[in-house]
């Protein structure tokens, strides 16, 4: 099974929490699109445009940094970083909405040596991206 072992390879870390939280990641339905495949989705819902802003290396470009516990992981798209902590389990760990969102638009404000852009304060995406993003994420 080549597929689980990439995905293996990919969220170590993050399968690692996994196992240490007990956590049971839900399975999202259907092949999440590479960024190219973005461009070609009819009619994507606000978890699909989170996907594709966070992925994309024109907008979030937040794989360069965090994996993400997404299942099945699409084949082409490389596998995400590990400077910043995985995205798994968001939605147990960020109860409040609003802190996930401010985590994203500026994580200086928690932390002011983070490596992390302050993506909505320096408007490097737009809030609706933002937006999108923390659906996404919090389906994870
Ligand atoms: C240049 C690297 C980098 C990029 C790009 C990046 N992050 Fe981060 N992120 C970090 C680091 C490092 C942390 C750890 C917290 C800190 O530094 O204060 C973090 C923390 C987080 C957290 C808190 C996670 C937790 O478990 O507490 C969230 C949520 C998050 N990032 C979301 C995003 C999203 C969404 C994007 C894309 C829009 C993104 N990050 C892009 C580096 C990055």
């Amino acid at each position: 099974m080549p597929k689980m072992m990439h995905l293996l390879a990919a969220c170590g870390s993050a399968l690692l929490l996994v196992a240490a939280s007990g956590y049971v990641p839900v399975a999202t339905a259907g092949e999440w699109p590479t960024e190219k495949g973005c461009k070609k989705v009819k009619d994507p819902d606000n978890v699909m445009k989170g996907w594709c802003a966070a992925i994309s290396r024109k907008k979030g470009n937040c794989l360069g940094c965090h994996h993400a516990m997404v299942n099945p992981w699409p084949e082409a798209l490389p596998p995400g970083g590990n400077i910043g902590p995985p995205f798994v389990a968001m939605n147990t760990r960020f109860a409040n909405r609003d802190d996930l969102r401010a985590q994203v638009w500026d994580a200086e404000a928690k932390n002011p040596n983070t490596s992390m852009p302050p993506f909505g304060r320096h408007k490097l995406i737009s809030e609706q991206d933002i937006d999108n993003i923390v659906d996404w994420l919090l389906t994870l």
